[in-house]
């Protein structure tokens, strides 16, 4: 298994261009199931998720075609299965975003339970119960979810927790029910919207989309489109954070600053000169060693879950002591036992971590258990003394489109190693 190495002690220095969103891509794509027609989707990054979900849609006989410009033309007209295999589905967890769009479409869903996740339990139960209420027959089966509809009725549902890809799930099974569906406490994420967006352009009645209540009113059938997928808002925060961390000074490209507010507030706190345009995000340390920030977690306009780790490993060589408290996912803190391994000065208590900043962390092997816990892992080395190995690297891959490269572009000493 290859792995990353990275000499760390450089202030990054550059700017790079930020890929589509990983998040909003495999919604997308799933959705592309309720269309009759050939959909194309485009600024789609090539990351292992989004090979897993081409694979996925492959495997039920859903024609796929990749331009080398990562355009995607997905036709669904070509299915010859309702089937998300247990083979796939424990790989990524986000294959249960074929469950709605083909219980809407084909009548028929069988989709593999997603099992235990590294950073929490995960359970899809709010995807289920909001189905069932839409007059799905739904049982469970050998590790699999059978759903049967004959055509879903729109419904009024209010969701116990605010999830991501159970609103998603939701939202696309709404477009082709009979009637009206509201979702209430839906997820209000960026990705939330592009989704909207992009099932609107293929003919959808969706409004609300970016507030806790979204209404979509059934419609008989959606269309093709062309669609291009929204910029990455945790890959955009990531490379702020490696800005930050060392004391260096990145402009982030194609991106869209208003997703990031809650991140750059933070990085403001920390000591960080932020400027933005529409598009665009600078940050300059101006050689300064950051300032540690206390963080808390929470749905969308707050902190997002996705870019704690980075803040962590900030904290660990920031001036003072801060605080993570990760309130979305129980088990999230892995990261902080393999930056201990670098010298970081980390107290857990709870769901809280206490992180007192070092004047210098050190290199050692570590290994990557998630994927915001690899990208932590690589902040951390960007800022030892000495040569950081990280194992494991798969998981970065399945997120963060060339992150060897983007971080060369931006004077780091990384480079990817066979294991
Ligand atoms: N939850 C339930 N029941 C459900 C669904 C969720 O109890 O039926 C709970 C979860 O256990 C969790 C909370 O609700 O405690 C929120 O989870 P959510 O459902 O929002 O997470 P998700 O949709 O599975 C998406 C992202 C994650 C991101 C979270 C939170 C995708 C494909 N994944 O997951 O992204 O952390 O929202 O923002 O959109 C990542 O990219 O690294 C990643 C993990």
């Amino acid at each position: 298994m290859d792995k990353l190495q990275i000499h760390g002690g450089i202030a990054l220095d550059g700017e790079i261009r930020i890929s589509g969103s990983k998040n909003a891509t495999l919604p997308i794509l799933a959705a592309c199931l309720l269309a009759d027609r050939p959909v194309i989707v485009s600024n789609v990054p090539h990351l292992q998720d989004v090979t897993t979900m081409i694979e996925l849609l492959g495997r039920m006989g859903v024609s796929v075609t990749v331009d080398e410009k990562m355009r995607v033309e997905v036709d669904a007209s070509t299915i010859k299965e309702y089937f998300a295999p247990y083979q796939l589905v424990k790989t990524m967890r986000a294959s249960i975003l074929v469950l709605g769009p083909l219980l809407a479409r084909f009548g028929s869903a069988d989709v593999s339970l997603p099992g235990g996740c590294a950073i929490g339990a995960r359970p899809v139960n709010i995807h289920v119960a909001g189905l069932q209420a839409m007059g799905a027959d739904i049982h469970i089966e050998n590790g699999y979810i059978k759903a049967r509809a004959r055509r879903l009725r729109g419904a009024r549902l209010v969701l116990e927790t605010v999830t991501v890809t159970g609103t998603e799930n939701l939202m696309m099974a709404a477009t082709l029910a009979d009637g009206e569906t509201v979702l209430e406490n839906a997820a209000r994420e960026p990705e939330v919207v592009d989704l909207a967006n992009f099932l609107r352009a293929m003919g959808a009645q969706i409004s609300g989309a970016g507030t806790d209540r979204i209404v979509i009113q059934g419609v008989e059938r959606l269309h093709s489109c062309e669609y291009e997928v929204l910029p990455d808002r945790i890959e955009t925060g990531t490379y702020l954070v490696a800005g930050a961390i060392t004391a260096g000074r990145v402009r982030v490209k194609n991106t869209r600053p208003q997703h990031v507010e809650a991140v750059i507030d933070k990085l403001q706190e920390a000591g960080a000169t932020v400027t933005s345009a529409e598009n665009w995000i600078e940050i300059d340390m101006r050689g300064r060693r950051p300032q540690a920030v206390d963080i808390r977690t929470a749905p969308y306009p707050a902190f997002p879950t996705d870019m704690q780790a980075q803040f962590a490993a900030l904290n660990t060589i920031a001036a003072g002591v801060g605080t993570i408290t990760e309130t979305i996912f129980e088990n999230r803190f892995m990261h902080m036992l393999e930056m201990r391994r670098m010298g970081a000065e980390i107290r857990l208590e709870g769901n809280t971590a206490i992180i007192k900043g070092v004047d210098r962390l050190t290199a050692a092997p570590v290994m990557a258990t998630d994927l915001r816990a690899s990208a932590s892992l690589i902040l951390a080395a960007l800022v030892a003394d000495g040569r950081t190995e990280i194992e494991r690297i798969y998981h970065i891959d399945r997120g963060y489109e060339a992150i060897e490269e983007k971080l060369q572009q931006l004077g780091a000493k990384i480079r990817r190693v066979p294991g």
